[in-house]
């Protein structure tokens, strides 16, 4: 008998083709699952494709009884008990390097568009405010000299990282002892977060979303900031306390953030949405043609390996 495979969201059809080969795939390509319904769909598959918007928990992974492979078709894996699996032999696996550029490249956007403004400048535009050039008109930050300080020196933020030359900008890192080791490049000093926090001009967040990074950046954390800092954050929402930097923000204990992820997504703090130095995107760190196609292509693979007994491609930490 074909092993059976559930797919939650629509990916390329060409990569789909790919599963169909080797399975045979209940797709749902018109929007998320609810829990329920994904309890109730897992039932009788062998492997799971999975959304990182869908919360495959202890329940979803007993209901899919003979499950062997979670594939997660995204980097980060916080949405999926991994232990749980583990305990079942569930093997998951993750998309790691493949979004490494679309993703630096976003918080690049980001720091970009915060520090220049270009929000607030395309929302006076489109209001019809605009009433021509002007000398002090929406002055910002000017990169060259300024210190970008990157936590989490691991794919990403090393692509953070190498793209800062070309702005000029000095380089500062945070990392677990042992994440990022010396001579890592592109070269950064190291130094313990807190000092990164009180002295860099840009801080941009690329930890994964664990215990010990949840609310990393909480009330005491942005009060270390200076005052003219900015702070991006392209990784978990969660990573950041939402509530501590809306005071952060509108105190003006920092000059402004840049965020493409949320505590509660799709739900966006109603005091963010309020202000006018904070730059908001919708989960866009991955969303190329390209990264997509290659995220989806390479979660196929993981399954294909799994279920044909070869090992899987990458597999979770
Ligand atoms: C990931 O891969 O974890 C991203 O957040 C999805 O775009």
């Amino acid at each position: 008998m074909r092993p059976r495979a559930l797919l939650t969201g629509r990916i390329p059809s060409t990569v789909a083709a790919r599963l169909d080969e080797t399975c045979d795939v209940e797709r749902h390509d018109d929007g998320p699952l609810s829990h329920e319904q994904l309890v109730a769909h897992v039932a009788g598959k062998d492997a799971l494709v999975a959304m990182v918007t869908d919360r495959i928990d202890r329940a979803v992974i007993e209901a899919g009884g003979g499950l062997k492979v979670i594939a997660n078709v995204g980097v980060g894996y916080n949405n999926i008990d991994v232990a749980a699996a583990r305990e079942r032999g569930v093997v998951v696996t993750n998309t790691p390097d493949v979004l490494t550029d679309a993703t630096a490249d976003l918080a690049w956007a980001l720091i970009l568009g915060i520090t220049r403004r270009t929000g607030e400048g395309e929302r006076m535009l489109r209001a019809g405010r605009w009433t021509g050039w002007g000398f002090e008109q929406l002055l910002g930050m000017e990169l060259r000299g300024r210190q970008l300080g990157i936590v989490g020196y691991g794919r990403i933020g090393r692509a953070v990282a190498a793209r800062a030359a070309g702005f000029g900008m000095r380089l500062a890192f945070a990392a677990r002892p042992g994440s990022a080791g010396a001579g890592v490049e592109p070269a950064a000093e190291a130094m313990p977060l807190d000092r990164l926090l009180s002295t860099s001009d840009v801080v941009s967040l690329h930890v994964p979303l664990r215990d010990d990074t949840r609310h990393l950046i909480d009330q005491p954390a942005l009060a270390r900031m200076k005052r003219s800092a900015y702070l991006v954050n392209t990784s978990r929402g969660p990573v950041v306390d939402e509530a501590a930097l809306v005071w952060a923000l509108k105190n003006r204990l920092i000059a402004g953030a840049g965020l493409d992820v949320y505590e509660r997504e799709p739900q966006v703090e109603a005091g963010l949405l309020a202000l006018e130095n904070v730059m908001l995107l919708p989960h866009l760190g991955s969303a190329t043609i390209d990264t997509r196609t290659a995220m989806a292509r390479l979660a196929v693979d993981n399954v294909i390996a799994v279920l044909s007994g070869r090992g899987p491609l990458t597999p979770v930490p």
